[in-house]
């Protein structure tokens, strides 16, 4: 049975008070109203992750993971944060690759295959981020971009390695914009993810990967997305800043 994973990346949003509160909030609305079977994790600023792991320590079902890190160990990177930082403050998650880091800050996939590598030296769990523009899917380019970023950035992690490995496609057009893909697109693209592991791997590895859906996800469509036989989750931004809107899409889990 591979893991659901609902994940909340808050991107450069909550100062310190605003983001420990919002992490209380989840978590006591979690002990109270969820008893499903998917893992959550807050994905706050850097800055708040040590603090907001100590407030979810006792609530099994949460973890906390960061929205970036270096692909160097240690030494001379002013600005930067290890994999073993992370680790250090007590998160287990980190994402690699987000949409805004390949657009903004030129991350490429070779450069992220490097911080892939470490995170898992670390023993923290990647959740590796994949999705075509807007223009290439009307182009008709996606299927080859999404090979090309899977490729690129994952298959020069043995078997063992990539189990280790949490997939989130987030179709760039649909992150931040209220338009989500429809369940039948996420699907299609999932089992085609799927698909590319099986090829690489085995189908056994890749039936035991989690592969999430990001992009505009909110109450009223996670129900849907998440009925899919392939989307095993979900990776939030927006609806993930306040508990309400949050905590109503893990209720759609079972
Ligand atoms: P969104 O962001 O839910 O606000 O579209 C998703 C993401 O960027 O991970």
């Amino acid at each position: 049975m591979r893991k659901k994973i609902i994940a909340g990346n808050w991107k450069m949003n909550k100062n310190l008070e605003e983001g420990l509160g919002l992490v209380s909030e989840i978590s006591n609305m979690l002990k109270d109203e969820y008893s499903g079977s998917a893992k959550v994790v807050i994905i706050p600023p850097f800055l708040h992750v040590a603090a907001s792991t100590k407030l979810v320590a006792e609530n099994s079902r949460l973890a906390t993971g960061a929205q970036n890190c270096s692909n160097h160990k240690s030494g001379a990177y002013t600005g930067e944060i290890s994999a073993d930082m992370i680790m250090s403050c007590g998160a287990t998650y980190v994402i690699i690759g987000h949409s805004e880091r390949r657009q903004y800050f030129n991350e490429t996939n070779d450069w992220l295959a490097k911080k892939i590598d470490a995170v898992l030296e670390a023993g923290l769990t990647p959740i590796y981020c994949c999705g075509e523009t807007l223009e290439e899917r009307e182009t008709n380019a996606h299927f080859t971009v999404l090979e090309t970023q899977i490729s690129e950035g994952l298959f020069h992690l043995n078997a063992e390695q990539m189990a280790q490995v949490v997939i989130a496609y987030e179709p760039v057009w649909a992150i931040g914009t209220g338009k989500t893909a429809s369940t039948e697109q996420a699907q299609e693209i999932h089992a085609f993810i799927r698909g590319l592991i099986g090829k690489k791997y085995s189908s056994d590895l890749a039936e035991e990967i989690t592969i999430q859906y990001g992009g505009s996800v909110k109450p009223d469509n996670a129900k849907e997305l998440f009925s899919a036989p392939d989307i095993d989750g979900a990776l939030i931004g927006g609806a993930a800043l306040q508990s309400r809107s949050f905590v109503d899409i893990i209720k759609s889990m079972n």
